[in-house]
Formats: structure tokens, C-alpha cells, sequence
């Protein structure tokens, strides 16, 4: 099923577990984290940023590519826009067939932040789709030190912002940050602040940055209210390695073999995620009378 992620975030949001959201720029990804999808029986979410979609993923390929995979299938499969960052990407998303966009303003002062993502909003619930904000600014993991507090998201700012910009599901900053984090270090989460967060707007929360946070801090976070968990540079770093070692074992391995050794990895590596955050077993497998995805 192609779908928002409106629907799927407030069934996770209503039974306490979270859902993937996986960046992916391209075919075999998209079909690891479907097919993951499926044998577990989860929602999942595929984003996509403006960034990679310039460099490699055109959103013109990958939505209706993603669209057909996930209507091969049972289980709801939204396709997202991940930090959407000014109206020319979001407009253009939507143009290609995205099925749910982000509007990151967090570098914006907060009224421009509420004006920009109620404008957009809007303009996305016009369309079916459904929207993401970010208030409070998740960082770099580079630059994280465990510090930035004055970074993350304040739980009385975020109600306003909630009522005033209609969003969807809300990204919060409570310690993680994007990317790979320097050696050793693990990020402590404000687990206070997020059961506050929860308490005071009771809806979807979003935590970005999930690779490198460590499984205890995700446990935690999905127990104290996260619906949606960001995931990129782990899996990539999956998905690379997975073929370094195809290509150590054989030099010789076909380029087409790669692929799917790379797809397989991956597929092995979400299942093992869904099942830690608890969004296995919600949907139903009922095999597909279409093309088969593997
Ligand atoms: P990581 O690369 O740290 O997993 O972050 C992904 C993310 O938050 C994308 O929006």
C-alpha cells in the first residue's frame, strides 16, 4: 500500500512502538526496506532528501518506482521528502509523486519556522499528504558534544507550534544528531524532556539521527514516545560493507550479484530494527498476486 504517513504514525503513536524511516537513492535499497517491510509485517517509511535526490535519487525515478513496489505489497509503505528545506524542493517533490513532505525551518527564528511549515502544511493536506515539522534543530553528530541544550526542543514552544501549524508528526531534539559521531562516543538522550514532549502534545514524535545512538537509547526513546526513527549513514555503512565483502570473497563477482548481495544485507539489517523498535507484526502478509519483489 502506498500511503501518507499520517494514518501509519497515529496507529504507532496509539500502541507505543515506531516506525523506519529510511533514506535510500536507489533500486536495490528501495527493495530491501519493501520487502523487509512485508516479511515483518511493518509500516515503513523511504525518504529521500533534497540533497541526494539533486545528486543521484531523482525524485521523477524513485517515486514511481517506490509507488509501484509498495503496491505490490500489503503493509503501508510511505515515501517521504526528509528535510524539506525551501518551497522550489517541497513543490517539486510533490510534483513527482511524493506521498508525504518535511519542512525543516529549524534554523529559522520560531515565527518564521510556524509560518513557513503552516504554509506548507496546508499546501500538503490540500494534496493528501501529510507533513513533518522539526522545532528545536537536531545537529551534526561531528560537532555533538552532549551540550547543546539550548538546541533542543522546548515542550511549551512545541504545543503552539503544533496548534498553530497543524503538522503532522513533529521532530524533536533531545541529543541525537545526523551522521557518524567520533569514535566511541554515544549520545546522551534528554529522556525527561522527550515523556514532557509526549505529555504535552500527544501526538507522532519523530527522533532523527538514529545511526550511532545505540540500541539501549532507542529502546528508550520508543518507550517514551518516539513514533518515527531516522535512519541513514548505519545502513549505508551496512549496505558498503556487505559488498566489500562480497567482492573480497569473490574479485571476480558479477556487477548484477553485488547488488543483490548488498540488497540482501540490508533487508537482514531492517528486520533486525523493526523488530527492536516494535513495528513487527502490526500488518498482515497476504502474498502478492503481482510480481514477485525478490
Ligand atoms: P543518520 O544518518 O544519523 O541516521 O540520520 C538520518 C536522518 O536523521 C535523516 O533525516
Amino acid at each position: 500500500m502506498y500511503v501518507s504517513m499520517k494514518e501509519m504514525l497515529l496507529h504507532a503513536h496509539r500502541n507505543g512502538y515506531a516506525v523506519m524511516a529510511i533514506n535510500c537513492t536507489d533500486m536495490e535499497q528501495a527493495k530491501a526496506i519493501v520487502q523487509a517491510a512485508r516479511e515483518e509485517c511493518s509500516a515503513v517509511i523511504i525518504n529521500v532528501s533534497p540533497r541526494q535526490m539533486k545528486a543521484h535519487a531523482f525524485g521523477e525515478i524513485m517515486a514511481p518506482m517506490i509507488r509501484g513496489l509498495a503496491q505490490e505489497v500489503d503493509v503501508p509503505v510511505a515515501f517521504n521528502l526528509d528535510h524539506g528545506s525551501n518551497y522550489e524542493d517541497i513543490t517539486h517533490a510533490m510534483r513527482c509523486g511524493f506521498s508525504s513532505v518535511m519542512i525543516d525551518s529549524s534554523s529559522y527564528g520560531f515565527e518564521e519556522n510556524v509560518r513557513r511549515t503552516s504554509l506548507i502544511a496546508s499546501l500538503a493536506h490540500s494534496m493528501g499528504m501529510s507533513c513533518e515539522a522539526e522545532l528545536g534543530h537536531v545537529g551534526q553528530a561531528v560537532e555533538a558534544d552532549n551540550t547543546k541544550i539550548d538546541l533542543y526542543t522546548n515542550p511549551e514552544q512545541a504545543k503552539e507550534f503544533v496548534e498553530r501549524t497543524e503538522c503532522d508528526c513533529l521532530a524533536v531534539a533531545i541529543g541525537t544528531a545526523h551522521g557518524s559521531y567520533p569514535k566511541g562516543f554515544v549520545p546522551r538522550l534528554d529522556f525527561d524532556r522527550l515523556t514532557l514532549l509526549k505529555t504535552a502534545l500527544d501526538m507522532p514524535l519523530v527522533l532523527h539521527g538514529g545511526s550511532g545512538a545505540g540500541e539501549d537509547n532507542i529502546r528508550r526513546a520508543v518507550a517514551c514516545g518516539i513514533n518515527k526513527i531516522n535512519v541513514c549513514t548505519d545502513l549505508f555503512k551496512h549496505g558498503r560493507q556487505v559488498m566489500a565483502d562480497a567482492m573480497k570473497k569473490n574479485p571476480d563477482i558479477d556487477y548484477m550479484d553485488v547488488n543483490i548481495a548488498a540488497q540482501n544485507g540490508m533487508k537482514d539489517y531492517i528486520k533486525a530494527y523493526m523488530r527492536l523498535i516494535g513495528s513487527s507484526g502490526w500488518y498482515t502478509f497476504e502474498k502478492s498476486t503481482g510480481p514477485e519483489l525478490d
